[in-house]
């Protein structure tokens, strides 16, 4: 099939709600692609927001170099309230014209592509990168961040496990994800958790953590690793719980916002990379208010509107596994 190629000269780049490791390499692909292409690129800092108060910096070559490896974002990130009201908007719109910007790409989460959704029904054209670490965006099965965040909180529990073995303890461990338990699974799953706790899951408290604590002790365990997604619980509350119901005395630990920082593993870095490429090139193409996803390794995109509506689940297998890596 022919593909249109729109001649295209300024395009703007923000990232907007919680920042994820690896918006850097992905804001370094977009302005490189863009420049390979000759066109310009603008950084919009702090979201939204920065839409709205024409807060841009023009960026080049230089602007982004040695970005690949950070973490957070160099354009800044914030949640705008402003942005959701039809006058935040409409000055967004104003910035856009003023600015002379033939398209925007967002890179975010949810929020981030509600945003983009109602910019685009004042015919801007934007395209939406999938960045968070709660991977809760329901059309692709990957979003940018998720991988090195696993990764941290991995080596952070990892770490807890070699105090807990040795003061026979159990742990009571909140990870982030906010109504999402993607991050929580993978995480315990990669863990050898004892006990998994999401919000996607019914929580029977005695067979699916009582129980599992006392079946592990009379395989001769010693020490216990409950994860828990912090749209599941709080970890304080359930080590409580434990505490009421069995002779132990749990340690609580929040992983909190180091779960957000670091710099990117390889595969955010890379996956950032192809979707800022993707999203340029789409740009250029003159498709407009879509979402870039990943599916087994392959792209695509879907409308903004039809993908802030599916749904995902934890995959059922993710259940299965756990529950044979738990029931003995
Ligand atoms: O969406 C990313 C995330 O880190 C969630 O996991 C968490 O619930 C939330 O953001 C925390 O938000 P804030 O940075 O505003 O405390």
């Amino acid at each position: 099939m022919e593909v249109l190629i729109m001649a295209i000269k300024r395009i703007g780049v923000l990232t907007s709600g919680g920042d994820a490791p690896g918006m850097n390499p992905c804001v370094r692909a977009v302005v490189r692609t863009a420049l390979y292409h000759g066109i310009e690129c603008y950084g919009i800092r702090r979201g939204w927001h920065g839409l709205i108060n024409g807060d841009v910096v023009k960026l080049d070559e230089r602007s982004v170099s040695h970005i690949i490896d950070r973490g957070g974002t160099i354009l800044f990130t914030a949640r705008s309230k402003e942005f959701m009201t039809e006058e935040g908007q409409r000055k967004a719109v104003s910035t856009c014209k003023f600015l002379g910007l033939d398209g925007i790409i967002a890179i975010g989460g949810d929020g981030t592509f509600r945003g983009a959704l109602a910019l685009s029904k004042y015919g801007i054209n934007v395209i939406g990168i999938p960045g968070t670490i709660d991977n809760d965006i329901s059309c692709t099965n990957y979003c940018i961040g998720f991988d090195t965040a696993a990764n941290t909180a991995i080596e952070c529990i990892d770490k807890l496990r070699d105090t807990m073995q040795s003061h026979e303890r159990c742990s009571v461990v909140e990870v982030m994800g906010r109504n999402a338990g993607y991050l929580a699974m993978y995480v315990g799953l990669a863990v050898g958790a004892t006990a998994v706790l999401v919000p996607e899951e019914p929580v029977d408290f005695e067979k699916d953590v009582i129980e599992k604590i006392r079946q592990a002790r009379l395989n001769g365990f010693t020490h216990y690793m409950i994860v828990v997604a912090e749209g599941a619980g709080s970890a304080a509350e359930i080590a409580a719980k434990i505490k009421d119901a069995i002779d132990l005395d749990p340690r609580v630990t929040v992983l909190g916002h180091i779960q957000r920082g670091g710099s990117p593993t390889g595969r955010d870095r890379v996956n950032a990379t192809k979707m800022g490429y993707m999203a340029v090139e789409m740009l250029m193409e003159g498709k407009s208010n879509r979402i870039i996803c990943t599916h087994d390794g392959g792209f695509t995109d879907v409308d903004i509107s039809e993908g802030l509506s599916m749904k995902k689940g934890i995959q059922q297998m993710e259940v299965d596994v756990l529950a044979a890596m738990t029931g003995i």
